[in-house]
């Protein structure tokens, strides 16, 4: 798994991990009221950042969070993370609360409450022994109706990875009114006569920086992708299947509640499309 490093970000400044101190009044503590983003990290630069401030950015406008920082200066918090934790291949975290307030009140604090930022880089996780693909059961999906915003508030995402790890399988992949909509923590792809399709951006998804940056390898290799509903009989007979995130890439599934896709072995079109991603990340040694 994934390690913390030693330097955090926390309201303004560079500090120890383990010396930030958050208020059990903060209202993430509470309520989730928080966003958050996780930005992969190859060879010391991170990669589809603009993507991942983006959403960041849109996450906070949703939820009316004021974010309290400039686009350049989200840029030198992340390459602060970096720098400071020894760059190579790592995961920043973001999280910004709604802040602390003096009281629980379930309506918004007052506007000169400020936000909670905080930032921590880990190590990128060891390539698991699954990496070249997983096992994964479907779930039925019973998230909140805004799943585009990037809320810590993931009690059901949670409740279906810990169904997925109890099931011997690495990821759920969710159904919600007969179609598929994502993982538990991850976006999923159906590859059907050689055409990449995914689920169209949405309130009930959230819109997947991987799957973007896969969906423009894949059509660099001249490969067709689509956006549109996926059944669940859809998603079952797929050719191939694969989740995607930003700490995971693109890990094809190998089997679905206990049947196999496909030949049961990753497919041709992931280790073409695999091959075409890889290409995109960072490479070196430099910071
Ligand atoms: C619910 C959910 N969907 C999709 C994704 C994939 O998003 P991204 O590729 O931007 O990491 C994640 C990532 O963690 C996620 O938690």
């Amino acid at each position: 798994m994934a390690a913390p490093l030693h330097t955090a970000w926390f309201n303004g400044s560079f500090m120890p991990l383990s010396e930030v101190r958050i208020s059990p009044l903060d209202r993430a503590f509470l309520f989730g009221d928080a966003v958050y983003e996780v930005i992969p990290v190859y060879a010391g630069q991170a990669f589809l950042l603009d993507a991942h401030l983006d959403r960041l950015e849109r996450s906070l406008q949703e939820l009316g969070i004021r974010n309290p920082h400039r686009r350049t200066e989200w840029i030198d918090i992340i390459s602060g993370l970096i720098e400071q934790n020894g760059g190579g291949n790592l995961s920043v975290y973001l999280q910004l609360s709604r802040g602390a307030d003096n009281r629980r009140d379930h309506a918004f604090p007052p506007e000169s409450v400020p936000p909670t930022v905080f930032g921590m880089a880990s190590t990128m996780a060891e390539p698991h022994p699954d990496q070249l693909g997983l096992r994964a059961i479907t779930l039925a999906d019973q998230r909140w109706a805004r799943c585009d915003i990037k809320s810590t508030a993931l009690l059901a995402n949670l409740l279906a990875r810990q169904a997925a790890r109890e099931a011997g399988a690495g990821e759920a992949i969710l159904l919600r009114d007969g179609y598929l909509s994502e993982g538990s923590a991850s976006s999923v792809i159906i590859v059907e006569h050689g055409v990449l399709v995914r689920r169209p951006d949405g309130p009930e998804v959230l819109p997947g920086t991987t799957t973007a940056a896969i969906f423009s390898a894949a059509t660099g290799i001249g490969l067709s992708c689509r956006d549109e509903m996926i059944s669940e009989q859809r998603l079952r007979q797929a050719d191939e299947i694969w989740v995607a995130a930003a700490t995971r890439g693109i890990t094809p599934v190998l089997e679905l509640d206990g049947r196999k896709i496909g030949d049961g072995r990753p497919g041709p079109v992931w280790r073409q499309v695999a091959a075409a991603f890889e290409a995109l990340k960072p490479h070196g040694t430099t910071h």
